[in-house]
């Protein structure tokens, strides 16, 4: 089987308060959707990686000149849907069942690609597939609406899912039209099918720029470590 990656960046954004889509914002120079690319383009087992933009995207050609990876407007109205659009455009490239598909957030512009080998080496030889995450450090709090805990949570099971999510193809196209739009990665449409995907330790650095002050974080991670 091979490997493919698969980054959805169809998203409008709307928490990062940037005014247009984030994975268009430029961090160190470069927008954001670029060093997710240039970071999967960089592990070889990765043979071609597909990028999910939204039908309405008009500015991925001024922001990322020249690329020569596979596009496609297939982007829907949740992650779950554009993924899907995605994993049919893979079909129509070529991908079978059997196929491993790497999905990626566009959001997570940290990405290193040794991260990524990790996980490929995790999983290429398991039956179910995985993810990247990392153990939970803080102690967790559940809260009400008044901003008040309710409880602590034991966190010491618990981890945060991050991504590359690496599944076959056929077994995530199966799992994420069963869960529908609600699901928020492949990790969790794969265990509604009663599966256990293998948990791959990565990075803090591997969060996802969700709010207005990550993209300085992730600015200044960029400088400190190079794309
Ligand atoms: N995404 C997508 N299609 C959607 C929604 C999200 O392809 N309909 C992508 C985003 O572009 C992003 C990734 O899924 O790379 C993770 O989603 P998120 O961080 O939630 O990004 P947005 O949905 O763009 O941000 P927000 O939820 O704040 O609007
Ligand atoms: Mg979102």
């Amino acid at each position: 089987p091979r490997c493919f990656a698969l980054v959805p960046a169809a998203g409008i954004g709307e928490r990062s308060g940037a005014g247009m889509p984030k994975q268009y914002v430029e961090i160190a120079g470069k927008p954001m959707l670029a060093h997710t690319l240039t970071a999967l383009a960089a592990v070889p087992r990765v043979e071609q990686t597909l990028v999910v933009l939204s039908p309405a995207d008009d500015r991925f050609e001024a922001a990322l000149p020249g690329h020569t990876g596979w596009v496609a407007r297939v982007g829907g109205a949740s992650r779950a849907e554009s993924v899907l659009g995605g994993l049919a455009e893979l079909r129509r490239r070529g991908a079978t069942d059997d196929d491993w598909v790497l999905v990626h957030d566009a959001a997570r512009c940290l990405l290193r690609p040794e991260w990524v080998d990790a996980l490929i080496d995790a999983c290429e030889h398991d039956a179910v597939g995985g993810l990247l995450a990392q153990p939970i450090a803080d102690t967790l709090k559940a809260g009400d609406a008044d901003g008040r805990v309710t409880a602590t949570v034991d966190r010491r099971d618990k981890w945060a899912a991050q991504t590359p999510q690496m599944f076959r193809l056929g077994l995530v196209e199966k799992a994420l039209a069963a869960m529908g739009a609600a699901a928020t990665d492949e990790a969790s449409a794969v265990e509604a099918l009663g599966l256990a995907p293998r948990l791959v330790r990565a990075s803090m650095a591997n969060f996802k720029v969700t709010w207005p002050e990550d993209f300085e974080l992730a600015e200044r991670w960029l400088y400190q470590v190079g794309p």
